[in-house]
């Protein structure tokens, strides 16, 4: 069924104490605030990940998300963390394919598919990145083909069983930590296009099932025009998911 979906990525901030603050104040607005049938995601860096799901466990629809995962199972990958260990720690979401780590680790189309076998693999559900750049939307033309082209360069080895599974985030890049946030027709153009892409390979009902969220500059302002769209699931919050108050006023936004 597709699902509402907020999903907050910290990135790489808050320290202990302040990422222990920042749920805590979640947790406690979402029990009195949010509709039970919106699904929030806390994605915060590594180090929270061994206390945080304590910390809402008696929040049904609050869930535990990672920044990313390693493409291999387990091994000598200094730095790095598996899907496997983070399932270990009753992660339920990871990150993938953000634009930020296509760009400044070199993560590829093929590492992606690797990565999100991996996650699927470890019972993790995929936050599955795609977005242009601004040359790219400026261009005028192929913008939307190159999207939709990551999805089938990523994803569509996948069964129609495993595909469901999945989450999709359409992040322009040029909207990313901008302040710049693209209009709701501008959003809702790209994720019908990329739900039609999606009908193509696995058929309209299962596309019709998949959440497909939104992230670039969203913040309470304007997720309510956003999250109205017919093809809007939900947002993937930046900077706006380091405030408890505007994480809560977004996942509140659908009508
Ligand atoms: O993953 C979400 C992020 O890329 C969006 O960042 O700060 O523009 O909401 P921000």
């Amino acid at each position: 069924m597709r699902k509402k979906i907020v999903a907050g990525n910290w990135k790489m901030n808050m320290t202990k104490e302040e990422g222990q603050a920042l749920i805590s104040e979640v947790v406690n607005m979402a029990k009195d605030e949010v509709n039970s049938q919106v699904v929030m995601v806390l994605c915060p860096p590594f180090p929270h990940l061994g206390y945080a799901k304590k910390m809402f466990q008696s929040q049904a629809n609050i869930f535990l998300g990672a920044q990313n995962c390693h493409e291999k199972t387990s091994g000598a990958y200094t730095g790095e963390v598996s899907a496997s260990i983070l399932k270990s720690f009753d992660v339920d979401y990871v990150i993938l394919g953000h634009s930020e780590r296509r760009e400044y680790f070199q993560e590829s189309d093929e590492l992606l598919k690797l990565k999100v076998d991996q996650a699927l693999a470890n019972q993790l559900t995929p936050i599955f990145c795609c977005g242009e750049s601004l040359a790219q939307r400026q261009a005028g033309s192929g913008f939307i083909e190159f999207v939709c082209g990551q999805i089938t360069q990523s994803l569509f080895h996948l069964s129609s069983e495993q595909f469901a599974k999945v989450v999709i985030a359409y992040e322009p890049i040029w909207a990313i930590g901008t302040g710049l946030t693209a209009t709701s027709a501008q959003a809702q153009e790209m994720h019908a296009a990329l739900r039609k892409h999606i009908a193509s390979q696995h058929g309209q009902k299962l596309a019709d099932e998949i959440s497909i969220l939104y992230g670039g500059s969203a913040k309470p302002s304007n997720t309510p025009e956003l999250f109205a769209c017919p093809d809007v699931d939900g947002g993937l919050i930046g900077g706006a998911s380091l405030k408890s108050r505007d994480f809560i006023d977004i996942a509140k936004s659908f009508k």
